[in-house]
């Protein structure tokens, strides 16, 4: 085996470590077989194990364009013979997946899933921002400008038009077809009413939920029937108001809104999910320095708030932390996993 592909292959078997960690051991079964049988008899077999060396094919999530791709095909119904395996139908044998799966690498519809790079819009997510938006109504009760960056298919923007429970609170749309109720430990969050005065994001590659809603979908893993529900869900209800996400770099763009003159009574507030670390470190340091910039200028009635739903470098889980203006104070709010299902809410 040459060396590329030998880090294509060995990429394939992490990518599946991660998927069994994570809850997809149907999506884990795949990358395995992939990883351990794909060959050159296919132009995509070629283009896979020949990855060209302008990264790690892991980092590049080279699995997990070939699981996207495999996915849209079954989704719009072009692999009915592979279709039967994949989930809700139960986990299948090896054997047979490889079997339904071999004639499917063959179809040229495959090849453009290779050249980009995974997007995602985890509505699961707003159930966190949403307790986070609380806690800045509660220090500050008065609208809020939302600013994502990030945002993807700002499917998080309209997070006002969806319900919750959090922890026992209900907040937001009661009326709402998508209901979010994440696990909870700890109390919830203030009781108070989030009104949403502007609402704006930025992303390198703004999806349209009317148009690119297949391609969000694809790279859900299909073992989370849930998750593909509600992003079906949230997508249906952008439909009729798509939320406004500019296209550039998250840097760039706030330093062109924050110079925007703040509006008295209204509370500006910055925030992000699962998106920072994917900045270049240049783009996330001008970032932090532009707004406690900002902060240094913020007012009780303009203050500004800062509010991640990420992974801190060197921590192994995910946070809600929130910063506010004019004081400047840092809260851990909670510890949570990735997609919003579990929340261990940590402020008082
Ligand atoms: C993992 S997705 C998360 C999307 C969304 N925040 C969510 O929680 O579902 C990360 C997003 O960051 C965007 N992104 C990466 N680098 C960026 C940059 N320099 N400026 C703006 N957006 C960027 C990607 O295009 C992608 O849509």
């Amino acid at each position: 085996m040459t060396e590329p592909e030998e880090q294509v292959r060995a990429a394939f078997v992490t990518q599946a470590g991660w998927c069994d960690r994570l809850g997809a051991p149907f999506t884990a079964l795949l990358c395995r077989l992939l990883g351990d049988r794909l060959g050159r008899s296919t132009e995509l077999g070629r283009q896979v194990l020949r990855w060209p060396g302008n990264g790690d094919p892991f980092v590049d999530a080279l699995a997990l364009r070939l699981c996207g791709g495999l996915h849209a095909l079954v989704r719009r119904g072009d692999a009915p013979s592979l279709a039967q395996f994949y989930p809700p139908s139960d986990m299948p044998e090896a054997e047979s997946l490889w079997a339904a799966l071999r004639p499917v690498l063959a179809d040229p519809a495959l090849l453009p899933w290779l050249g980009g790079a995974p997007q995602t819009n985890e509505v699961g997510r707003a159930a966190l921002l949403m307790s986070g938006l609380l806690v800045i109504a509660d220090r500050f009760p008065q609208p809020l400008e939302l600013l994502e960056l990030g945002a993807s298919a700002g499917l998080n923007l309209h997070l006002d038009n969806y319900g919750y429970d959090l922890g026992g609170l209900h907040a937001g749309d009661p009326a709402s077809p998508l209901r979010l109720k994440p696990n909870w430990t700890g109390p919830p969050p203030p009781d108070r009413a989030v009104a949403i005065a502007g609402r704006r994001g930025v992303d390198l590659n703004p999806l349209d939920p009317r148009q690119d809603g297949e391609r969000l979908l694809a790279y859900v893993w299909p073992d989370q029937q849930a998750r593909i529900a509600r992003l079906e869900t949230a997508l249906a209800l952008a439909a009729g108001d798509p939320p406004l996400v500019d296209r550039g770099d998250a840097a760039e763009w706030l330093e062109a809104r924050l110079a925007e003159p703040a509006a008295g009574g209204v509370t500006r507030v910055v925030l992000h999910s699962v998106a920072f670390h994917y900045f270049p470190a240049a783009t996330q340091a001008r970032i932090t320095a532009m707004i406690a910039e900002a902060g240094a200028t913020a007012a009780e009635e303009s203050p500004l708030a800062w509010l991640r739903y990420e992974t801190e470098p060197d921590e192994d889980r995910f946070t809600l932390r929130l910063r506010l203006w004019p004081s400047g104070e840092e809260r851990l709010l909670a510890s949570c996993d990735p997609h919003g299902n579990r929340v261990d809410w940590l402020a008082g």
